[in-house]
Protein backbone atom coordinates (compact mmCIF):
# COMPACT_ATOMS: atom_id res chain seq x y z
CA UNK A 1 0.00 0.00 0.00
CA UNK A 2 1.66 3.55 -1.19
CA UNK A 3 1.05 5.99 1.64
CA UNK A 4 -2.41 8.29 1.05
CA UNK A 5 -1.94 11.96 1.10
CA UNK A 6 -4.81 11.78 3.70
CA UNK A 7 -3.31 10.12 6.83
CA UNK A 8 -4.95 9.57 10.07
CA UNK A 9 -3.24 12.36 11.82
CA UNK A 10 -4.68 14.82 9.90
CA UNK A 11 -8.03 13.47 10.20
CA UNK A 12 -7.42 12.76 14.00
CA UNK A 13 -7.38 16.88 13.91
CA UNK A 14 -9.82 17.73 11.79
CA UNK A 15 -12.03 19.17 13.96
CA UNK A 16 -14.75 21.70 13.22
CA UNK A 17 -14.59 23.90 16.52
CA UNK A 18 -10.79 23.91 15.84
CA UNK A 19 -11.93 25.33 12.13
CA UNK A 20 -11.20 22.63 9.92
CA UNK A 21 -13.90 22.07 7.52
CA UNK A 22 -16.29 19.54 7.43
CA UNK A 23 -15.08 16.18 6.74
CA UNK A 24 -16.32 14.07 3.78
CA UNK A 25 -16.65 9.98 3.70
CA UNK A 26 -18.07 8.47 0.84
CA UNK A 27 -18.54 4.05 0.31
CA UNK A 28 -16.29 2.42 -2.55
CA UNK A 29 -16.02 -1.18 -2.89
CA UNK A 30 -14.13 -1.84 -5.84
CA UNK A 31 -11.45 0.56 -8.15
CA UNK A 32 -14.31 2.31 -10.53
CA UNK A 33 -16.04 3.37 -7.68
CA UNK A 34 -13.19 4.45 -5.53
CA UNK A 35 -11.68 6.17 -8.55
CA UNK A 36 -14.68 8.42 -9.58
CA UNK A 37 -15.25 9.10 -5.17
CA UNK A 38 -11.92 9.92 -4.81
CA UNK A 39 -11.91 12.55 -7.64
CA UNK A 40 -14.40 14.29 -6.03
CA UNK A 41 -12.23 15.26 -3.00
CA UNK A 42 -13.31 13.67 -0.19
CA UNK A 43 -10.89 12.87 3.03
CA UNK A 44 -12.01 9.01 3.35
CA UNK A 45 -12.87 6.36 1.19
CA UNK A 46 -15.07 3.63 3.43
CA UNK A 47 -15.15 0.20 2.60
CA UNK A 48 -18.53 -0.41 4.32
CA UNK A 49 -19.82 -3.78 5.01
CA UNK A 50 -22.87 -2.00 3.52
CA UNK A 51 -21.45 -4.12 0.39
CA UNK A 52 -23.57 -6.57 1.62
CA UNK A 53 -27.01 -4.68 0.73
CA UNK A 54 -25.68 -1.96 -1.79
CA UNK A 55 -23.49 -4.88 -4.52
CA UNK A 56 -23.98 -8.74 -2.37
CA UNK A 57 -27.74 -8.15 -2.72
CA UNK A 58 -28.54 -9.17 1.51
CA UNK A 59 -30.76 -7.54 3.54
CA UNK A 60 -28.94 -6.24 5.81
CA UNK A 61 -25.07 -6.45 6.87
CA UNK A 62 -24.25 -10.10 8.51
CA UNK A 63 -23.49 -11.82 5.98
CA UNK A 64 -20.15 -10.92 4.80
CA UNK A 65 -17.13 -11.90 6.46
CA UNK A 66 -13.36 -10.43 6.88
CA UNK A 67 -12.36 -12.00 3.18
CA UNK A 68 -15.31 -10.34 1.28
CA UNK A 69 -14.14 -6.78 3.15
CA UNK A 70 -10.87 -7.64 2.13
CA UNK A 71 -11.21 -8.39 -1.25
CA UNK A 72 -13.21 -5.28 -1.70
CA UNK A 73 -10.29 -3.47 -0.23
CA UNK A 74 -7.79 -4.72 -2.15
CA UNK A 75 -10.08 -3.36 -5.33
CA UNK A 76 -10.67 0.03 -3.69
CA UNK A 77 -6.76 0.18 -3.30
CA UNK A 78 -5.72 -0.48 -6.35
CA UNK A 79 -7.11 2.67 -7.33
CA UNK A 80 -4.45 4.11 -5.05
CA UNK A 81 -6.63 7.37 -3.59
CA UNK A 82 -5.86 10.31 -2.55
CA UNK A 83 -8.27 9.96 0.52
CA UNK A 84 -8.07 7.67 3.44
CA UNK A 85 -8.67 3.92 3.08
CA UNK A 86 -11.25 2.97 6.00
CA UNK A 87 -12.17 -0.62 5.75
CA UNK A 88 -14.77 -2.19 7.80
CA UNK A 89 -14.19 -5.15 9.91
CA UNK A 90 -17.49 -7.27 9.74
CA UNK A 91 -19.63 -8.89 12.02
CA UNK A 92 -17.97 -11.75 14.22
CA UNK A 93 -14.54 -10.58 12.67
CA UNK A 94 -13.89 -8.93 16.09
CA UNK A 95 -16.51 -10.31 18.60
CA UNK A 96 -14.83 -14.06 19.64
CA UNK A 97 -11.47 -12.80 21.12
CA UNK A 98 -9.55 -10.10 20.61
CA UNK A 99 -6.31 -11.87 18.96
CA UNK A 100 -9.22 -12.68 16.55
CA UNK A 101 -10.40 -8.96 16.26
CA UNK A 102 -6.31 -7.97 16.05
CA UNK A 103 -5.87 -10.84 12.92
CA UNK A 104 -8.62 -9.76 11.05
CA UNK A 105 -7.48 -6.26 11.01
CA UNK A 106 -4.05 -6.92 9.95
CA UNK A 107 -5.66 -8.58 7.13
CA UNK A 108 -7.45 -5.44 6.04
CA UNK A 109 -4.32 -3.34 6.33
CA UNK A 110 -2.15 -5.98 3.72
CA UNK A 111 -5.50 -5.78 1.44
CA UNK A 112 -5.21 -1.65 1.54
CA UNK A 113 -6.97 -0.47 4.49
CA UNK A 114 -4.96 2.48 6.28
CA UNK A 115 -7.54 1.87 8.78
CA UNK A 116 -10.95 0.34 10.54
CA UNK A 117 -13.88 0.67 11.60
CA UNK A 118 -15.82 -1.45 13.79
CA UNK A 119 -19.05 -0.74 15.49
CA UNK A 120 -19.97 -0.32 19.42
CA UNK A 121 -18.78 1.33 23.16
CA UNK A 122 -17.83 0.70 26.64
CA UNK A 123 -18.40 -3.21 25.06
CA UNK A 124 -15.65 -3.17 22.56
CA UNK A 125 -13.12 -0.24 24.12
CA UNK A 126 -10.43 -3.82 25.00
CA UNK A 127 -10.92 -4.94 21.41
CA UNK A 128 -10.44 -1.36 20.11
CA UNK A 129 -7.23 -1.17 22.08
CA UNK A 130 -5.78 -3.85 21.10
CA UNK A 131 -6.31 -3.11 17.39
CA UNK A 132 -4.69 0.25 18.15
CA UNK A 133 -1.63 -1.07 20.11
CA UNK A 134 -0.99 -3.10 17.11
CA UNK A 135 -0.30 -0.04 15.23
CA UNK A 136 -3.73 -0.28 13.47
CA UNK A 137 -5.97 2.84 13.47
CA UNK A 138 -9.37 2.45 14.36
CA UNK A 139 -12.39 4.35 13.47
CA UNK A 140 -15.57 4.00 16.11
CA UNK A 141 -19.16 3.63 15.02
CA UNK A 142 -22.15 4.13 17.77
CA UNK A 143 -26.15 4.78 17.74
CA UNK A 144 -27.42 2.85 14.63
CA UNK A 145 -25.61 0.18 14.57
CA UNK A 146 -26.39 -2.04 11.70
CA UNK A 147 -24.37 -5.11 12.95
CA UNK A 148 -26.55 -5.28 16.11
CA UNK A 149 -30.04 -4.88 14.04
CA UNK A 150 -31.06 -8.07 15.40
CA UNK A 151 -30.53 -7.28 18.69
CA UNK A 152 -32.02 -3.47 18.29
CA UNK A 153 -35.04 -5.24 16.29
CA UNK A 154 -34.48 -3.37 13.15
CA UNK A 155 -32.98 -0.26 11.66
CA UNK A 156 -34.17 2.54 14.13
CA UNK A 157 -33.45 5.35 15.22
CA UNK A 158 -31.64 4.80 18.69
CA UNK A 159 -30.17 7.34 21.42
CA UNK A 160 -34.19 8.79 21.52
CA UNK A 161 -34.64 9.14 25.64
CA UNK A 162 -31.69 10.55 28.14
CA UNK A 163 -30.77 7.49 29.23
CA UNK A 164 -29.68 6.28 26.27
CA UNK A 165 -28.22 9.79 25.39
CA UNK A 166 -26.03 9.75 28.23
CA UNK A 167 -24.85 5.95 27.50
CA UNK A 168 -23.98 6.61 23.47
CA UNK A 169 -21.94 9.89 25.50
CA UNK A 170 -20.58 7.44 28.00
CA UNK A 171 -19.52 4.68 24.75
CA UNK A 172 -17.98 7.65 22.70
CA UNK A 173 -15.80 8.97 25.64
CA UNK A 174 -15.11 5.43 26.02
CA UNK A 175 -13.83 4.49 22.54
CA UNK A 176 -12.43 7.62 22.16
CA UNK A 177 -10.11 7.09 25.58
CA UNK A 178 -9.29 3.39 23.70
CA UNK A 179 -7.70 4.87 21.20
CA UNK A 180 -9.94 6.24 18.37
CA UNK A 181 -9.16 8.40 15.93
CA UNK A 182 -12.72 9.10 15.08
CA UNK A 183 -16.11 8.26 15.45
CA UNK A 184 -19.51 7.59 13.26
CA UNK A 185 -22.75 8.81 14.74
CA UNK A 186 -25.44 7.15 12.87
CA UNK A 187 -29.10 7.87 13.37
CA UNK A 188 -29.31 9.57 16.33
CA UNK A 189 -31.25 12.83 17.46
CA UNK A 190 -29.08 16.34 16.23
CA UNK A 191 -28.63 17.61 19.83
CA UNK A 192 -27.65 14.26 20.61
CA UNK A 193 -25.06 14.03 18.35
CA UNK A 194 -23.99 17.87 18.55
CA UNK A 195 -23.61 16.93 22.35
CA UNK A 196 -20.90 13.83 21.46
CA UNK A 197 -19.04 16.70 19.47
CA UNK A 198 -18.64 18.75 21.51
CA UNK A 199 -17.36 16.50 24.19
CA UNK A 200 -14.87 14.93 22.36
CA UNK A 201 -11.38 15.32 20.49
CA UNK A 202 -12.07 13.49 17.88
CA UNK A 203 -14.26 14.23 15.17
CA UNK A 204 -17.29 13.30 14.39
CA UNK A 205 -18.57 11.67 11.06
CA UNK A 206 -22.41 11.71 11.05
CA UNK A 207 -25.00 9.14 9.20
CA UNK A 208 -28.35 10.43 9.56
CA UNK A 209 -27.22 12.70 13.04
CA UNK A 210 -27.83 16.68 11.62
CA UNK A 211 -25.52 18.98 10.96
CA UNK A 212 -23.45 19.14 13.87
CA UNK A 213 -21.62 16.96 13.18
CA UNK A 214 -17.32 17.44 12.24
CA UNK A 215 -18.28 15.68 9.09
CA UNK A 216 -21.06 13.49 6.91
CA UNK A 217 -20.79 9.77 5.69
CA UNK A 218 -23.34 8.61 2.44
CA UNK A 219 -23.22 5.27 0.58
CA UNK A 220 -22.16 5.40 -2.69
CA UNK A 221 -25.38 3.60 -3.91
CA UNK A 222 -27.57 5.96 -1.83
CA UNK A 223 -26.20 9.57 -3.04
CA UNK A 224 -26.15 8.20 -6.72
CA UNK A 225 -29.60 6.73 -7.26
CA UNK A 226 -28.31 3.34 -7.50
CA UNK A 227 -29.99 1.68 -4.50
CA UNK A 228 -33.01 -1.02 -5.13
CA UNK A 229 -34.56 0.64 -1.95
CA UNK A 230 -36.60 3.77 -1.28
CA UNK A 231 -33.49 5.76 0.66
CA UNK A 232 -33.66 6.73 4.15
CA UNK A 233 -34.72 10.20 5.31
CA UNK A 234 -31.08 11.10 6.03
CA UNK A 235 -30.11 10.40 2.54
CA UNK A 236 -29.80 12.95 -0.46
CA UNK A 237 -29.92 11.89 -4.18
CA UNK A 238 -27.30 14.07 -5.96
CA UNK A 239 -28.15 12.71 -9.33
CA UNK A 240 -29.92 9.50 -10.22
CA UNK A 241 -27.29 7.53 -12.32
CA UNK A 242 -29.56 4.23 -12.26
CA UNK A 243 -32.19 6.03 -14.84
CA UNK A 244 -28.95 7.06 -17.10
CA UNK A 245 -27.91 3.64 -16.98
CA UNK A 246 -30.89 1.64 -17.65
CA UNK A 247 -31.53 4.48 -20.54
CA UNK A 248 -28.07 3.82 -22.02
CA UNK A 249 -28.51 0.40 -22.07
CA UNK A 250 -32.11 0.44 -23.49
CA UNK A 251 -30.60 2.48 -26.21
CA UNK A 252 -27.61 -0.35 -27.10
CA UNK A 253 -30.45 -2.81 -26.95
CA UNK A 254 -32.79 -0.90 -29.40
CA UNK A 255 -29.92 -0.25 -31.76
CA UNK A 256 -28.75 -3.70 -31.32
CA UNK A 257 -32.41 -4.71 -32.81
CA UNK A 258 -32.78 -2.21 -35.69
CA UNK A 259 -29.00 -2.84 -36.39
CA UNK A 260 -27.85 0.59 -35.96
CA UNK A 261 -24.77 -1.23 -33.48
CA UNK A 262 -21.97 -1.72 -34.75
CA UNK A 263 -21.69 0.34 -37.35
CA UNK A 264 -19.22 0.61 -39.95
CA UNK A 265 -16.61 2.62 -38.18
CA UNK A 266 -17.06 0.00 -35.03
CA UNK A 267 -16.14 -2.70 -37.08
CA UNK A 268 -12.66 -3.97 -37.78
CA UNK A 269 -12.06 -4.44 -41.99
CA UNK A 270 -10.44 -7.46 -43.39
CA UNK A 271 -7.80 -6.47 -45.72
CA UNK A 272 -5.43 -7.10 -48.54
CA UNK A 273 -5.16 -10.87 -49.35
CA UNK A 274 -7.75 -11.69 -46.74
CA UNK A 275 -10.44 -9.51 -47.62
CA UNK A 276 -9.57 -10.91 -51.51
CA UNK A 277 -9.80 -14.67 -50.76
CA UNK A 278 -13.57 -13.42 -49.12
CA UNK A 279 -14.58 -11.24 -51.98
CA UNK A 280 -13.53 -13.70 -55.11
O1 LIG B 1 -21.01 0.12 5.90
C1 LIG B 1 -21.32 1.32 5.76
O2 LIG B 1 -21.63 1.80 4.66
C2 LIG B 1 -21.29 2.17 6.94
C3 LIG B 1 -21.84 3.56 6.78
C4 LIG B 1 -23.31 3.52 6.87
C5 LIG B 1 -21.24 4.51 7.77
O3 LIG B 1 -20.88 1.76 7.98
Amino acid sequence: MSTPAITVPMIRAAKRRHGHHPLTMVTAYDEPSARLVDAAGVEMLLVGDSVANTVLGHADTLHVDTAVLAHHTAAVATAHPHALIVADLPWMSYHVSTEEAVRNAATLVRAGAGAVKLEGGANRAAVISAIVAAEIPVCGHLGLTPQSMLAMGGFKVQAKTLDAAAQLLADAKSIEAAGCFAVVLEGIPDLVAQQVTDALEIPTIGIGAGAGTDGQVLVFHDLLGLGNRPPAKFVRRYADVGAVITEAITNFVGDVRSGAFPSDAETYHATGELKASFEG
